[in-house]
């Protein structure tokens, strides 16, 4: 073991990307068998000190001991031979292929002659899914798998390589509460076969569930490492920021106006159906229940994303036939969607591009001061947002990942809409970028928008929402008021019960 003991330390860690220092002079340290917590605000440094583990970048300076001997990891290749397996925030799975397949893809077992023994194959994927508490039909593609079960191929994969540290970025992002519990369970029994896990996650309370020991990254600065046992979240989360955070939610009351949005008996079968219910200005209207309640199903039949069986959908109090998305905006209905890695961002371009693309029609109209205009109000959305780029001008796929989120969240407060509905509008966002986008939703309200926000984050969705709606099984199951609603009556109704 080195001179401190520990398993694994990246000793004084250093990374500069062109205008960012991601990493200065980071120590961080993991003992043999404990989950250790990484945690840090968007772009702190938690990713590219991942990625330096797994031979995906090179440091600047610095070192790494495993075991007490250093070691040299310049490959992903190398990284594997160690033992060291990432799962990424953005799963690798390759869509297409098996769970068999993907496990082993580039390592296929062969029979003579170079021949694939899909059997053994089979048989190997199974008895490792199984190690994951997973029995799933092998043949399918992955694309076909919830985000947990894709996650738990992930994991199998990393098992099949022998793996003793397992490196997990962001792993619950995607997952139902359910979901999070299976995968819990299967990180507290990798823990008890020796097996090192690091997480990385914006859910501070995940941390206190499943951790041992936390290590907080600051602006790529090392802040320090405790047992969780021995302290609070309230520290943590001072250490993340550099501040105290003392209002969570941040909800100020303006006066109900009049009613823009207006739905009624809507229904789509199986999802959800015979939804009725209406949004006021000035109103924040929250919509809680399980994931698979048929909550984002009924924003996308709104928008016209996907279609409706029955059901009318009326503005300011006029019957309109929304078709498609396009449809929804011309009439000033934006959605956030849920998948916004996938649907909201082009990687290749610049933040200022990203974010004034759905705006340059309106700025066009002021001709040669468009650019200006564009300038003040990307810079201006950056500042607030608080999206860490060294420019305007960077790609947007150099930015961390929540900084990307934050990106698509800029592009659509910029739009101008009357009606704003944010699926899942803060996951994997810090909780100081958080408050600013409560503080931005509070904002749109008070200029009479109205927000209708899905979250499965219980305690943000009861802290922002003047209103609540309660889904279950593809039905509104109840409706409580800001004053009256708390998180068991929420969860009765979500299960089916009474408030
Ligand atoms: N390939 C790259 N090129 C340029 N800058 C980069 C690159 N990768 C990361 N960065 C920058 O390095 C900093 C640290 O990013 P990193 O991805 O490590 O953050 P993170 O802590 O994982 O954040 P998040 O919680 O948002 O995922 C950020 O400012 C980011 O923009
Ligand atoms: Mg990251």
């Amino acid at each position: 073991m080195g001179e401190s003991g520990a398993f694994l330390v990246m000793k004084n860690i250093s990374k500069t990307f062109p205008g960012v220092k991601a990493l200065d002079g980071v120590t961080f340290e993991v003992q043999k068998g404990e989950v250790h917590a990484l945690v840090g605000e968007n772009g702190a440094g938690k990713s590219t000190l991942i990625k330096i583990l797994s031979g995906a970048y090179r440091p600047d300076g610095g070192e790494i001991l495993l075991r007490g001997q250093r070691v040299e990891i310049n490959t992903p290749g190398q990284a594997q031979q160690l033992g060291i397996s990432v799962i990424y925030q953005e799963l690798d799975l390759i869509p297409h292929m098996t769970i068999p397949e993907n496990i082993f893809v580039g390592r296929e077992p062969a029979r003579a002659l170079g021949l694939v023994d899909w059997r053994e194959m089979g048989k190997k994927a199974q008895a490792l899914m199984a190690s994951v508490g997973m029995n799933l039909p092998l043949n399918i593609p992955v694309r076909k798998l919830s985000a947990a079960q894709q996650q738990m191929v992930a994991i199998a994969r990393a098992l099949s390589l022998n793996a003793d540290i397992i490196v997990m970025d962001e792993p619950t992002a995607s997952l139902t509460q359910n979901e999070i519990q299976i995968l819990f369970r299967v990180i507290e029994k990798l823990k008890a076969s020796g097996v090192t896990i690091i997480y990385i996650s914006h859910r501070l309370e995940e941390i206190f569930q499943i951790a041992d020991r936390v290590t907080v990254l600051r602006d790529g600065k090392y802040i320090g490492t405790w047992p969780v046992g021995e302290v609070g979240v309230d520290h943590i989360i001072r250490c993340m920021v550099g501040r105290d955070l003392k209002e969570k939610y941040p909800r100020e009351r303006v006066p109900r106006g009049e009613e823009i949005l207006r739905v009624e008996g809507l229904t789509h079968e199986p999802y959800f159906r015979d939804v009725s219910f209406s949004l006021h200005a000035g109103e924040i209207l929250g919509i809680a229940g399980l994931v698979g309640a048929g909550r984002s199903e009924i924003m996308r039949s709104i928008v016209g994303a996907d279609e409706k069986d029955s059901g009318e959908v009326y503005l300011f109090g006029k019957k309109v036939d929304i078709k498609s998305p396009h449809d929804a905006i011309r009439l000033g209905i934006g959605l956030l969607p849920e998948e916004r890695k996938l649907q909201g961002l082009i990687l290749q371009l610049d933040v200022r591009s990203n974010i004034s693309l759905p705006i340059l029609d309106r700025l066009s109209r002021w001709g040669f001061i468009r650019r200006l205009l564009e300038y003040r109000a990307v810079v201006d959305i950056i500042d607030r947002l608080g999206i860490k780029t060294p420019s305007p001008e960077q790609k947007v796929k150099n930015l961390s990942g929540g900084n990307q989120q934050k990106v698509v969240f800029a592009k659509w407060f910029l739009r101008g809409c009357r009606v704003f509905i944010f699926d899942e509008p803060t996951r994997g966002i810090d909780v100081g970028a958080k408050l600013e986008i409560y503080k931005l939703m509070n904002e749109l309200v008070r200029d009479g928008v109205g927000i209708i926000v899905i979250s499965s984050d219980l305690p943000e969705v009861l802290g922002i929402s003047d209103r609540l709606l309660v889904m279950h099984h593809g039905r509104i199951a109840g409706e409580l008021r800001h004053e009256e609603a708390t998180q068991e009556k929420v969860l009765n109704l979500a299960f089916g019960g009474v408030a």
